[in-house]
């Protein structure tokens, strides 16, 4: 064991591995009941290193960056349960740890509001050219007031195009109320009347969503069906005036095609927080001025990240060592399997 990796010596209990450092809130929680081994560091942990210590492990506490494949499964004879610190769960095979009868367990609703909060940061911040004028003042450019300069697209009284009205776009949607806004809506698995009397918001043809609105916000999952769901034919409906903004998956976005569109200014601005073969960003993204980019920070505040944490810690507990039925499986139909029998 290298000195990155931290072991918290208890009784025989149940081992499990974190794979990242996590805020102390979740330590408190899994320390009482665990064998913790913690690769405690900000950078990913390397793979192959990741398969030899999981190999002895009954429960996974891991990120987004953690691919929770076949590979892994075989190396982790063992695995009872994996707690991803994300409401996410596209980097799990979730067909194949039910399979093996492996609990999944995620993060959704602690992380909503915050994230809905974060999209409306990016919105604004492209609409108001916010990081070209902040760029401005650092640069020393700025000379004094002029009639002419930065000019950026108003968002009161627009329209937004909400893709995926579940819990994240829902909040998005109602934040638009504030801005006096025209709410459309586009959601492959259902209508949501009552959203629709709450936010005034209305269903609408996916197409036509991008033909109508001025923003365009997604909030799907990634799956086969959503990959590249924005790409140049969805470039090619949108107004030259409208705005991409992207909080939910990079991959929902052609990168490519996005940054086709910003160039030739077939849209006017984007913004986002994820990428298509994340960390890196497709080449000639980061020159461009139409765009704000952020390092998947839209979950990231202090109060949320402590609730992630507990939440994903409460997920490895009540099944490894409570043996009951977590709050939210991305696999319930395991737990029901499992639980039921106890
Ligand atoms: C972040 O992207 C998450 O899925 O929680």
């Amino acid at each position: 064991m290298g000195s990155y990796m931290i072991l918290y010596p208890t009784m025989v209990r149940p081992k499990i591995l974190i794979t990242r450092r996590v805020p102390d809130e979740a330590l408190k929680l899994l320390a009482p009941h665990f064998e913790i081994e913690h690769y405690n560091k900000s950078t990913a942990i390397p793979r192959r290193l990741l398969l030899s210590k999981i190999r002895d492990k009954e429960g996974m506490l891991c990120i987004l960056t953690e691919k929770v494949d076949r590979r892994l499964l075989q190396a982790a004879p063992r695995l009872k349960a994996v707690s991803t610190y994300s409401v996410g769960f596209d980097h799990i095979d979730i067909a194949a740890c039910s399979e093996k009868r492996i609990v999944v367990t995620n993060t959704p609703g602690v992380l909503t509001e915050t994230t809905a909060d974060f999209t409306w940061a990016l919105l604004l911040a492209c609409a108001r050219r916010v990081v070209e004028g902040d760029r401005f003042m650092r640069g020393g450019k700025y000379k004094g007031w002029d009639p002419m300069m930065i000019l950026g697209s108003d968002v009161h009284g627009k329209t937004l195009g909400v893709v995926g009205l579940g819990r994240i776009g829902q909040a998005v949607a109602r934040r638009a109320m504030g801005f006096g806004m025209k709410v459309l809506y586009y959601d492959a698995q259902m209508i949501f009347p009552e959203v629709e009397r709450q936010f005034g918001a209305q269903y609408c043809e996916f197409q036509e969503l991008l033909r109508q609105s001025d923003f365009i916000t997604v909030h799907v999952v990634l799956d086969a069906a959503t990959h590249h769901m924005i790409d140049e034919k969805a470039f090619a409906l949108m107004k030259r005036s409208a705005y991409l903004i992207n909080a939910a998956r990079g991959p929902i976005v052609d990168e490519k095609a996005l940054v086709k569109a910003l160039r030739g200014q077939r849209i006017r601005g984007a913004a986002l927080d994820v990428y298509e073969f994340e960390p890196k960003m497709a080449q000639g993204l980061s020159q461009l001025a139409n765009v704000v980019l952020a390092p998947h920070l839209a979950s990231a505040s202090l109060e949320t990240r402590a609730k992630m944490g507990v939440m994903a810690a409460e997920g490895l507990v009540d099944v490894l060592a409570r043996r009951k039925t977590p709050a939210h499986a991305a696999n319930p139909e395991v737990c029901e399997e499992i639980f039921s029998r106890a």
